[in-house]
């Protein structure tokens, strides 16, 4: 069975100056709505901050984020200066179960860059669970997965948590901030359980059992 259920969003990130040309390209070219727009995710961090800007088409977000420095280089441009501009930082994916899949992930040799948070990251409320990043290296240039789960009925809507979307995009900034001042450059998988005689299944017809 598949732990994943759909792409919930995708978080590319802009070069400095650049969220307005890549938002006009989102709204009116491709016909997404701007639902969210935070232009300082950390107002009070003298190092560095970011802004977030989220882009609805229905079925799922586009988020884009620009660095901002101050006393400090943001990590969103230490990510452009090495993958360029408008490229693609994190891709969310919404789980069936995100608990049983955390557990089951683990246990294979996955690695949660931290704890799961309960917010609204801009999109709406969610749980949601970033991972170290694909690649060993510096935390802030690392591409990277987001596991979440959204509330699919009222009474799930009401059994998390809410907290406001000023605090939109500062769950992953502090997490990949914390990472980067701890010099954590360990990446998400342990690939240490693959066995050595893995072989690729065949080939099965979309959907089948
Ligand atoms: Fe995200």
């Amino acid at each position: 069975m598949s732990h994943l259920r759909k792409i919930d969003h995708v978080t590319y990130a802009c070069a400095p100056g650049t969220i307005e040309q890549w938002a006009w390209f989102h709204i009116e070219v491709e016909g997404g709505t701007l639902i969210k727009r935070i232009d300082d995710v950390r107002p009070d961090d003298a190092d560095s901050s970011m802004k977030i800007w989220c882009i609805d088409y229905g079925d799922f977000g586009i988020a884009l984020v620009e660095g901002i420095d101050r006393a400090a280089k943001s990590q969103v441009n230490d990510f452009v200066d090495r993958h360029g501009d408008h490229s693609c930082q994190h891709v969310a994916y919404d789980c069936h179960n995100l608990e049983a899949f955390q557990a089951h992930m683990k246990s294979m040799g996955g690695h949660p860059r931290g704890e799961t948070l309960v917010r609204d990251d801009g999109f709406g409320i969610l749980k949601q669970m970033f991972a170290k990043g694909y690649a060993y290296g510096h935390a802030g240039e690392a591409t990277f997965p987001e596991y979440c789960q959204r509330p699919r009925n009222a009474a799930e809507a009401q059994a998390v948590t809410i907290t406001f979307s000023n605090e939109a995009g500062e769950g992953f900034y502090k997490q990949v901030q914390d990472a980067i001042d701890q010099g954590d450059e360990t990446p998400f998988f342990d690939f240490s359980q693959m066995p050595a005689d893995w072989v690729v299944p065949a080939e099965r017809k979309r959907g089948a059992a």
